[in-house]
């Protein structure tokens, strides 16, 4: 049998702590699939003194996780701090030392993905990060591998369980955005500060790895176009199922004619397409390319066990002497990324007004459309107040999304227009009815 594969881990919380239980679960499957052991070797997080349970106590413990690089019983470096100051310099250091580096670090990947797969291919060392995205479901190895003869064109994806679950209960209980986060937090499913995930800004890390590793080129954070759920109403929940919809916190990754177009934003996604039926904590993705078609992937996308499983699958990878370009093609032949504008995009939107109830409302809202080339689908006016607001709420047909913005604009300086409009992209899925 070839000699162990020797892993120092850095972070023992829930995906370091994952990681060295599923290593001792796993030990046996491991050996015989992989045919060498991977054996835990050194270890390092910031409290020495906490009782972790994971029967790790034995293993060398290193006080500054950079120092792992250095030791020579480790092959790989576990990098499962999280953050971007520590983590980078223990990647970087991994790197440079010629260890092979596993990560689970979407925010840092977002930001120095490219650099640091340069970094690793020009030293020959692997920059593996399965659990930075959608954690327990293969969505890296499908795109690298699996539909590594394919052109994709499209990625969608709900890639943040905090967003999803709150959605999801809103939905189920009419609650308010703010009543339900209040609740997530205490059940431990967002975090005291949220804004990484109801902004949208985690989903906009994964989407642009995703991007990248889809379409071919450099990691860039900075071209995704970012909404958070912060805004959604049960009003509007109502209103979709209406229609036929469910609001999902998308991730849209786009090959068009002018470039690649990267958006995070609520959508509606049509009740009958697989992304509808995604509730709770779970993350799915549907890719779309040319010769493998539509394709789903759907999972937990975090925890300990799900993201353990990813992070012991990328060491599975290594140990077995696979040795795949971070980002499929080679780092040095990533392309810029050329952006297509958000609002160039055409497609349905949602809109909903919150009006003043008074008589010719209903002429001033289409004419301010009708002038900015925007036509109306379907409309619900429900609700008779009269002097007090109500809601008119429209489906429009395909529209340029920088004309529905100006329009929109105009129509809020009216009188009767009590509230910033609503608006809510409607996502079409290929492939599906
Ligand atoms: N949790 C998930 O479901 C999930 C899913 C996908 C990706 N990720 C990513 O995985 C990474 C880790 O997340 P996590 O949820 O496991 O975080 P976590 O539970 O907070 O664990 C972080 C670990 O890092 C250690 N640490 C903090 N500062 C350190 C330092 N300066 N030097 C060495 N160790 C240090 C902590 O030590 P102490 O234990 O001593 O405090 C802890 O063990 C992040 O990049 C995260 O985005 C997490």
């Amino acid at each position: 049998m070839k000699a162990p594969l020797r892993v120092g881990i850095a972070g023992l919380g829930v995906v370091g702590g994952g990681t060295v239980k599923l290593l001792a679960h796993a030990r046996d499957l491991l050996r015989q699939r992989v045919g060498r052991e991977i054996v835990v070797t050194a270890v390092s997080a910031r409290d020495r003194a906490k009782a972790r349970g994971l029967g790790c106590e034995d293993v060398p413990w290193v006080e500054d996780a950079a120092d792992l690089a250095t030791r020579n019983d480790v092959d790989v470096v576990a990098e499962l701090i999280g953050g971007e100051d520590v983590a980078r310099r223990v990647i970087e250091a991994a790197i440079s030392q010629g260890k092979h580096v596993v990560t689970a670090n979407k925010s840092l990947l977002s930001k120095h993905g490219t650099a640091l797969a340069r970094a690793a291919e020009e030293r020959g060392v692997a920059l593996a990060f399965e659990a930075a995205v959608a954690g327990g479901i293969p969505i890296i190895k499908a795109l690298r591998e699996g539909l590594v003869a394919n052109r994709v064109t499209r990625v969608q994806g709900i890639l943040n369980g905090t967003c999803n679950y709150i959605l999801t209960q809103m939905e189920a209980s009419g609650r308010s955005f703010h009543d339900v986060l209040a609740e997530a937090q205490v059940l431990g499913y967002a975090e005291a500060d949220p804004t990484l995930d109801v902004g949208g800004f985690d989903t906009a890390h994964k989407l642009a790895l995703l991007t990248s590793l889809a379409f071919g080129t450099e990691v860039d954070l900075e071209g995704v176009t970012t909404e958070g759920i912060e805004r959604i109403t049960p009003l509007d929940i109502v209103f979709a199922r209406e229609f036929g919809y469910r609001i999902k916190l998308l991730g849209v990754a786009s090959a068009t004619a002018r470039g690649v177009e990267q958006r995070v934003h609520p959508a509606m996604v049509p009740l009958d397409t697989p992304l509808a039926d995604v509730s709770g904590v779970f993350n799915a993705i549907v890719t779309q390319s040319d010769y493998a078609g539509k394709s789903v992937f759907e999972g937990r996308g975090a925890g300990e066990k799900p993201t353990a499983s990813a992070v012991v699958s990328d060491l599975v990878d290594i140990a077995r002497g696979l040795r795949l370009p971070a980002f499929v093609r080679p780092a040095a032949e990533l392309e810029e990324a050329r952006r297509s504008p958000t609002d160039d995009r055409v497609g349905p939107f949602y809109l909903r007004f919150q009006v003043l109830d008074k008589p010719g409302v209903l002429s001033i809202i289409s004419r301010g459309l009708a002038r900015g080339g925007i036509s109306i689908e379907s409309m619900i006016q429900r609700g008779r107040a009269p002097g007090e607001s109500v809601p008119i709420v429209m489906l429009t047909h395909e529209s340029r999304e920088g004309d529905l913005k100006a329009a929109l604009s105009l129509i809020a300086e009216e009188e009767v227009i009590m509230e910033p409009p609503c608006m809510i992209r409607i996502e079409r899925f290929q492939g599906d009815k």
